[in-house]
C-alpha cells in the first residue's frame, strides 16, 4: 500500500508538473479575437503615424522613402551597395541591364564587424565601413571607378529626400555613439573624404540611403509589378509599403503614392500591448540594449526569440521543472539560442535525441523529458510571433484595400529575412494568420533574393535618372 501510495504521490507530482508548464506557456497562446485585436490595434498606430498632429509621438514612426515607384525595367547601370543592419555587412557591385535581355549580376564580399565597432563611436564604425569598401573595389579590381551608391541601411530613418536619412535610433544589436540625431548619409561621406585624403582617387557619390524592407520590396517588385509591400522578419522585424500620399501628411503633396518605411517594430512602445506581454517579454526587454523600445519587434524578430525561450527555461528550471533544477552557466549566457537552432530543434524531421544532441552542443545536459519540454517552449514562442506578425500583416493589406476603396484586394508581398527562410514553421504560420485576419485580401508571398543589394541599386538608379532631370 506504501509503494502504490508513493507511485500515486510521483504521478500526481508529474502531472501537476505537467500541468505548471502548460499554464506558463498558455499565455503565449493567443485566440482569434487576441489576434484581431491586435490588427486592430497596429491599424490605430498606422494612422497615428501617418497624421501631422499626432507623427511625433506615435510609436510606429511611417517613415517617408520618397521612393514613389516600384521598378519599371528601365534602370540600367553599374552600382555599388552597402548592406549594413541585417545578420551580415555586405558590399555589393550590381550590374543592371535593362532591355529586352534585361538582367542583373552582382558580385558581394561579406564583413565582419567586431563587436567594438557596433559599439564603439560613429567615426570608427563609418571608417571601418569605408575601409571594407576600399578594400572590396580592391578585390573586384577597380579601385579607381566612381560608382553611384546606394545604402541599405536598415535602422530607422527620417528621410527628407532619397539620399538624406536622420538615423532616429539605433536597433539590434548597434549602439554606436554620436549617430542617433545625425544625417547617417553625411556620416558616411565624411568618411569617405578622410579616406581621400589618405588615397587621392577614392571617389564615391552616395545616391540613396534605404531601408531593408523598401530594398526587399523593390527587388520583388522588379519581378513581379503587384508587389507592393516589403517584409523582413529576420534579426529584426519590420514592413513597408506603398502608400497613398494624400494620407502621408508630413510630406507635401496629394498625388500618387510613396513607399513608408512603417517601423513596426516600435508598435507597442506606447503601452498598447502590456496585455498581451509576458513576464519573459519584460525580461528580455530589460536585458536589452534599448530597454522599453521595439517591444513589437522583441516578441517577434530572431535577435530575440532564443531570448524569449532562454527566460522561459530559466524560470521553469528554478520551479525544478527542468534540467534537475540546475541552471547552468550556459543557460545564464545572452544570444545562445540564435535562429538557426531554434530552427533545428523546431525541425519535424528530427528525433528526439537529435534535439538533445543539440541541447548537448549548446552545452545544455538534458533528459528525454527535458527535450520534449524545450521543444514545447520553442515550439509555442515562435507560433505566437508568426502570429502576431501575421496579425500586423493583415492590417497592412486591409488598409491598402481601403485606400484604394476594394471588396477584394490582391497584392503581392515580398519577403526576407533569416526567420522566414529558416524556420521549419514561421512562414507557414503566419500566411494562414493573415489568410485568417484579413479575408478580403489574396496575399501572394515572393521570397526575395538578395533584396538589400539589388534592391538598393534599383533605387540608386532612379535616383540617378531623377538627377539627371533635375539638372537638365
Ligand atoms: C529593425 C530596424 C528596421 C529594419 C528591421 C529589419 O526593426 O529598425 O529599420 O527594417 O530591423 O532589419
Amino acid at each position: 500500500a506504501k509503494g502504490a501510495a508513493m507511485v500515486t504521490a510521483v504521478a500526481y507530482r508529474l502531472t501537476e508538473q505537467a500541468r505548471q508548464i502548460q499554464e506558463t506557456l498558455a499565455e503565449f497562446r493567443l485566440s482569434k479575437s487576441q489576434l484581431l485585436e491586435v490588427k486592430k490595434r497596429m491599424r490605430m498606430e498606422i494612422e497615428r503615424g501617418l497624421k501631422k498632429d499626432s507623427h511625433k509621438e506615435a510609436a510606429v514612426k511611417m517613415l517617408p522613402t520618397f521612393v514613389r515607384s516600384t521598378p519599371d525595367g528601365s534602370e540600367n547601370g553599374d552600382f555599388l551597395a552597402l548592406d549594413l543592419g541585417g545578420t551580415n555587412f555586405r558590399v555589393l557591385l550590381v550590374k543592371i541591364r535593362s532591355g529586352k535581355r534585361r538582367s542583373v549580376e552582382m558580385h558581394n564580399k561579406i564583413y565582419a564587424i567586431p563587436i567594438e565597432v557596433m559599439q564603439g563611436t560613429g567615426d570608427e564604425l563609418f571608417d571601418h565601413i569605408v575601409h571594407c569598401i576600399s578594400d572590396f573595389l580592391d578585390y573586384m579590381g577597380m579601385k579607381s571607378a566612381r560608382l553611384p551608391l546606394g545604402f541599405t541601411f536598415s535602422f530607422p530613418c527620417h528621410q527628407t529626400s532619397l539620399d538624406a536619412g536622420i538615423l532616429v535610433t539605433w536597433t539590434k544589436g548597434f549602439k554606436a555613439t554620436d549617430c542617433e540625431g545625425e544625417d547617417v548619409v553625411e556620416l558616411l561621406r565624411e568618411a569617405i573624404k578622410r579616406k581621400e585624403m589618405e588615397e587621392p582617387e577614392f571617389e564615391l557619390d552616395v545616391v540613396a540611403i534605404v531601408n531593408d524592407t523598401v530594398g526587399t520590396m523593390m527587388t520583388c517588385a522588379y519581378e513581379e509589378p503587384s508587389c507592393e509591400v516589403g517584409l523582413i522578419a529576420g534579426t529584426g522585424s519590420n514592413a513597408c509599403y506603398m502608400e497613398e500620399m494624400r494620407n502621408i501628411e508630413i510630406v507635401e503633396g496629394n498625388e500618387g503614392r510613396m513607399c513608408v518605411n512603417m517601423e513596426w517594430g516600435a508598435f507597442g512602445d506606447n503601452g498598447c500591448l502590456d496585455d498581451i506581454r509576458t513576464q519573459y517579454d519584460q525580461a528580455v526587454d530589460e536585458n536589452s540594449l534599448n530597454e522599453g523600445k521595439q517591444r513589437y519587434e522583441k516578441m517577434c524578430s530572431g535577435m530575440y526569440l532564443g531570448e524569449i525561450v532562454r527566460q522561459i527555461l530559466i524560470d521553469l528550471t528554478k520551479r525544478g521543472f527542468l534540467f534537475r533544477g540546475q541552471i547552468s552557466e550556459t543557460l545564464k549566457t545572452r544570444g545562445i539560442f540564435e535562429t538557426k537552432f531554434l530552427s533545428q530543434i523546431e525541425s519535424d524531421r528530427l528525433a528526439l535525441l537529435q534535439v538533445r544532441a543539440i541541447l548537448q552542443q549548446l552545452g545544455l545536459d538534458s533528459t528525454c523529458d527535458d527535450s520534449i519540454i524545450v521543444k514545447e517552449v520553442c515550439g509555442t514562442v515562435s507560433r505566437r510571433a508568426a502570429q502576431i506578425c501575421g496579425a500586423g500583416m493583415a492590417a497592412v493589406v486591409d488598409k491598402i484595400r481601403e485606400n484604394r476603396g476594394l471588396d477584394h484586394l490582391d497584392i503581392t508581398v515580398g519577403v526576407d529575412g533569416t526567420l522566414y527562410k529558416l524556420h521549419p514553421h514561421f512562414s507557414r504560420i503566419f500566411h494562414q494568420t493573415v489568410k485568417e485576419l484579413a479575408p478580403k485580401c489574396d496575399v501572394n508571398f515572393l521570397l526575395s533574393e538578395d533584396g538589400s543589394g539589388k534592391g538598393a541599386a534599383l533605387i540608386t538608379a532612379v535616383g540617378c535618372r531623377q538627377r539627371e532631370m533635375e539638372a537638365q
